[in-house]
């Protein structure tokens, strides 16, 4: 089979590097990949957004398998393009991808549905949000309803807070027509999960358990961004917890599609704030997480390219999900200043000759210049080790860090800790 992955992250790389343990896979492209990417499947130089040249290509290069990886080619609709080209596509349409790319559309569809979630309101008027904003109370969470790479929500613990960032979106535009509404909800207390769910629109496929580390510094301080590492599983998603959350969100979610006509297929992302055992949505995404895609995908011990090929060939029924009695975990390398201005075109020594027994470093943000690894955007590296328990992966994981040369770049120290606080 020939496969084209599009994308450019952490979470391709990983996907690249599990499906060519499949015997069935005989060729991968990446579009437009990176300099980790490219080292073990061909990268073809087209953006994730340009959808003819990503059409074009896969009609030419007779591709059997296309798996979307990142948000913004879904919501602007390259499964509908592929499948009105009968060419084979794992992701969900451009209809059901609003449930990531309008915050609005998907709170509506919660509150519809009775999915436990935070309460909110939404404005496209700057003035009225304003005049909410100061009779609310604290803390509260402000969000751009449309994609903004994972900057557009901000927790506001005060009024001034609040309408700073509500002036950002709604005067300023710093995310352009994303801001052209506001979603304003009730602040959630608890511990967050990632939750993922496979389906091909028939029938449903819970992964493991996970969790993503949003905040930049140790402790859950600074501000948020795409991740900054995740392991699994994730302690915190107990059996009691995930019978819940089942009965709670994943069973109405479900049911929601059916009754809603959104014809989802691909992978659910539920991001889930946990207290006492009963989850609350905080977000849904229509595709895989990154970083929790690596530790996922690591401790994965079924096909990994069966998962996504018989998912889009509407066949999920007949695949047989199986994990390594092992933890893994993703601890991400970004660029100093990330998630503000950083420096690119600068080499991570040596990276290339890096070998340890268990761990894989998978890249994001890389570009290869003279044969040298170079940081080439925000979240640069995310070095990946198993264990026999989440302990021992993390020092595993550590370990290696320390091997890796980290002059121009900074990784949170505290990766797992939640989990071991949680399990012991
Ligand atoms: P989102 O893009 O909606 O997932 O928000 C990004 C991050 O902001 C989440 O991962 C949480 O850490 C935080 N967040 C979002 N909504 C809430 C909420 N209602 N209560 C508490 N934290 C939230
Ligand atoms: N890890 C957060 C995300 O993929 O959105």
């Amino acid at each position: 089979m020939n496969v084209l992955v599009v994308g450019s992250g952490g979470r391709e790389h990983a996907i690249c590097w599990s499906i060519l343990k499949s015997p069935k896979v005989t060729k991968v492209f990446c579009a437009p990949g990176n300099a980790g990417i490219g080292e073990i499947v061909d990268i073809v130089n087209i953006d994730a957004t340009n959808l003819d040249a990503l059409l074009n290509f896969a009609l030419q290069k007779k591709i059997d398998l296309t798996i979307v990886g990142p948000e913004q080619p879904l919501s602007i609709g390259i499964v509908d393009l592929f499948r009105s080209n009968g060419l084979l596509i794992f992701g969900p349409d451009k209809n059901s991808s609003q449930l990531e790319s309008s915050k609005e559309f998907s709170k509506i569809f919660m509150i519809n549905n009775d999915i436990p979630t935070a309460s909110f309101k939404s404005f496209s008027d700057y003035i009225l949000a304003s005049k909410y904003l100061k009779e609310s109370k604290y803390p509260l969470v402000v969000k751009a309803d449309g994609l903004a790479a994972g900057k557009g929500v901000r927790v506001c613990y005060s009024h001034d807070e609040a309408s700073e960032f509500l002036k950002f979106i709604m005067e300023d535009k710093i995310f352009s027509t994303s801001g052209d509404k506001v979603v304003i909800e009730d602040f959630l207390e608890g511990e967050e999960a990632s939750f993922f769910v496979f389906t091909d629109g028939k029938s449903i496929l819970p992964l493991d358990s996970s969790q993503d580390h949003k905040r930049l510094l140790d402790d859950d301080l600074g501000p948020n961004t795409g991740g900054m590492g995740a392991y699994s599983p994730a302690p915190i998603v107990d059996n009691e917890t995930r019978k819940n959350i089942m009965n709670e969100i994943v069973d109405p979610v479900f049911k929601g599609f059916k009754k809603d006509g959104i014809n989802y297929s691909g992978v659910l992302y539920i991001g889930l704030m946990i207290k006492n055992k009963r989850p609350k949505v905080v977000e849904f995404n229509c595709r895989f997480g990154d970083p929790e895609t690596q530790p996922l995908l690591y401790r994965l011990d079924s096909d990994a390219f069966d998962l996504f090929y018989m998912t889009a060939k509407e066949n999920l029924d007949n695949y047989e999900l199986k994990w390594k009695k092992k933890s893994s975990i993703t601890v991400v390398m970004a660029a100093k200043g990330y998630p503000g201005k950083y420096d690119k075109d600068i080499p991570i020594k040596n990276l290339l000759d890096f070998k340890q027994k268990g761990v894989t470093v998978f890249h994001a943000g890389t570009s290869k210049i003279n044969g040298e690894i170079n940081i080439n955007g925000g979240r640069v590296l995310g070095v990946t080790a198993e264990g026999d328990n989440l302990k021992e992966a993390i020092s595993l994981v550590y370990d290696s860090i320390r091997m890796i040369d980290s002059d121009n770049l900074v990784y949170r120290k505290d990766i797992g800790k939640k989990g071991l606080i949680n399990f012991y």
